[in-house]
């Protein structure tokens, strides 16, 4: 078995936001420090000038066919991920979206998706993602929001709002990740925030520092040292 090696690299953080459309995210994405690569999903970089027009050649856009196309970026990134220190992924609610449609078009009516396909999704997805994560980058993952069932520790059902994804996909990212917040616009002030700590009404998690909320300029300064 080879041995460990004893070089220390920083940690790299993976931090997923979700929320409504035109919160911020991809305008957050856009203020990351350091060198970012652009996947995506939901061509909504296109109002937003940074990626936009003054790095559109590290952007990647999303086509159909979904897996294809993916399969077209996965080669292609591997040849320039060391060029980088995030990955952004936004956002994987249209991901799925996309997927969908595109198995659906291969149905008689090109509408029907297939029971099979809810499965399939899961798979994909995981697979897809597991494959970003392995590059040696930090990542931001970005998704639209929803209200989900969930059960409360009294066995009681509630709605909590969480990330529009498939349950069993979004369990699996949620659990990848070191933060997952739910991005919020304060309405009258504008004020844009991040809820870091999850409760009955709405899933967020932080496992990188104690903060429970923040405004989204600090999203990035955690508080640990070591991170
Ligand atoms: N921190 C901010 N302060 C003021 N305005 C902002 C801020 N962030 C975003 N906006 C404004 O909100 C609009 C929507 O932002 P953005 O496109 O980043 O949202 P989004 O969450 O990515 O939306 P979508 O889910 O539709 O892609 C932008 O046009 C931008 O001008
Ligand atoms: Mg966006």
């Amino acid at each position: 078995m080879p041995r460990a090696s004893l070089e220390v690299k920083d940690p790299r953080w993976k931090v997923f936001v979700y929320g409504k459309a035109g919160t911020g995210k991809t305008t957050m994405a856009s203020k990351i420090a350091g060198r970012k690569y652009l996947l995506s999903l939901d061509k909504s970089f296109e109002r937003i000038p940074y990626f936009h027009t003054e790095h559109r050649d590290e952007v990647w856009q999303l086509e159909s066919p979904v897996m294809s196309d993916l399969a077209d970026f996965v080669r292609y990134f591997d040849e320039i991920a060391d060029q980088f220190d995030v990955l952004i992924v936004d956002n994987v609610t249209s991901l799925q979206k996309l997927w969908f449609v595109d198995q659906a078009k291969e149905s008689k009516n090109t509408l029907d998706n297939k029971i099979s396909h809810y499965g399939e999704f899961t798979n994909y997805f995981i697979r897809f993602m597991y494959k970003l994560f392995s590059y040696d980058l930090n990542v931001f993952i970005t998704a639209h929001e929803e209200p989900r069932k969930t059960i409360l520790t009294s066995g009681q059902e509630a709605s909590q709002i969480a990330p529009e994804l498939r349950d069993a996909a979004a369990n699996w990212l949620m659990g990848m990740c070191d933060i997952v917040g739910r991005m919020t616009v304060k309405p009258g002030t504008g004020e844009r925030g991040v809820i870091l700590q999850g409760t009955d009404d709405v899933f967020a998690k932080n496992r990188l520092d104690s903060r429970k909320g923040c405004k989204v300029e600090d999203l990035f300064n955690f508080a640990d040292s070591n991170v």
